[in-house]
């Protein structure tokens, strides 16, 4: 059998292959609230065969969105929505996944086709940034963060608590904490941008200290049975990699003791000017390594779409899921092409008979 199109179990859930789309973001939201644009989307990217799909960052506080069209689950008007998302994604055979998260010093940008920069505090679409540290990110997002006070700390906290529940009332069945790509859980980690001089900085028990305790507080309102992931950044590519591995990796072992199921491997992108070796399955490597020094299973991405990169990440046991995504906003029936291009059996079983009947007795 061809190994991306084996099933994978983790918790109670299986997915019908190792095929899975990333969380990304669609800036179409008004008000966080989520609209036909985002149904109409998901619908048709797990109707193409995907096992899972992950919805897009989702804010767990107002100025937490990346940007003013960013999806939220701060209130319960925003639940509807995400309810008619996730029916969707299930009633195509997908398992419905979404990822809750906080922006920190990167929120209140435009959206990526209106120039990606941040919006000025006093224009009527921005707002006042917060980040464990007054420091800015720079380049097209130079605003000041205000440095998060205790409270500050356990009111986003809440916010992740609060939207978990709300993630699990609209029906999704995996949840993903963001804390990745320099975004606020990924800034609190980073020595870049944390200088705290509290609980919150310092080392690594410190820099750790916001993500484990949100994972764990989330835990326990998230139901055992169902997978808690968190995508973080793992690797910076700014000459300190090793150092940020080996810190990367001890922090994904403690959140595994404390109830992290799966890890999906990514990027810090804390700071603006480093080097990333843009390729086929860069991360593919530093993703196998993390699974096996955190003794968990793990997910990856980034120019892995190639159906053929795909299959042998997962035959190399690099990753036990792949995350496609581009390739998805190209196709939406990627897993079809892909299982036609590895010569999987009566791939046309894998559309649904809608349009799956027609290729096969008409090709
Ligand atoms: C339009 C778009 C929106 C994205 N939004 C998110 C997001 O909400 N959360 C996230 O963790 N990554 C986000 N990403 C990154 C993707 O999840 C994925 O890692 C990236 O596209 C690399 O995979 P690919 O090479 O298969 O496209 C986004 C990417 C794109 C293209």
């Amino acid at each position: 059998m061809t190994a991306l199109f084996t099933p994978f179990t983790l918790k109670s859930v299986t997915l019908r292959n190792r095929i899975a789309v990333p969380p990304m973001c669609q800036y179409s939201a008004v008000d966080g609230v989520t609209n036909d644009w985002h149904r109409a989307h998901y619908a048709s990217i797990a109707r193409g065969g995907a096992g899972l799909v992950i919805v897009e960052a989702t804010a767990v506080t107002p100025e937490g969105r990346i940007t003013p069209g960013c999806a939220g689950l701060w209130n319960d008007e925003q639940v509807a929505g995400m309810a008619a998302i996730a029916g969707a994604i299930k009633a195509a055979g997908a398992v419905a996944g979404i990822q809750i998260g906080h922006a920190g010093r990167k929120a209140s940008a435009n959206r990526p086709w209106d120039g990606n920069a941040h919006i000025p505090n006093d224009a009527p679409d921005g707002w006042q940034t917060i980040a464990p540290s007054a420091l800015a990110f720079g380049g097209d997002l130079p605003k000041v963060p205000q440095e998060m006070t205790l409270d500050d700390i356990a009111r986003v906290r809440q916010g992740f608590v609060d939207a978990a529940r709300r993630a699990l009332a609209a029906g999704f069945e995996w949840l993903e904490l963001h804390f990745a790509h320099g975004y606020l859980a990924q800034s609190f980690l980073s020595p870049h941008s944390n200088r705290r001089d509290d609980q919150y900085g310092g080392d690594l028990d410190g820099r750790g200290r916001f993500l484990l305790e949100t994972l764990a507080a989330v835990r326990e309102v998230w139901p055992q049975h169902l997978p808690l992931t968190a995508r973080m950044g793992v690797i910076e590519y700014d000459g300190s990699d090793e150092e940020t591995l080996a810190e990367s990796i001890e922090l994904t072992r403690r959140m595994r003791e404390a109830g992290l199921d799966m890890l999906n491997v990514s990027v810090n992108f804390t700071v603006p000017d480093v080097k990333i070796p843009w390729g086929p399955g860069f991360l593919a490597p530093v993703a196998k390594r993390v699974k096996n020094e955190a003794g968990l299973p793990v997910a990856s991405s980034w120019y892995i779409g190639d159906p053929q990169v795909a299959n042998q990440a997962v035959l190399d046991e690099q990753m036990d899921l792949v995350m496609i995504g581009r390739e998805h906003l190209a196709d939406p029936h990627y897993a079809f092409r892909a299982a036609k291009e590895l010569g999987v059996e009566n791939p046309f079983a894998i559309l649904p008979p809608q349009y799956g009947w027609w290729l096969e007795r008409y090709r």
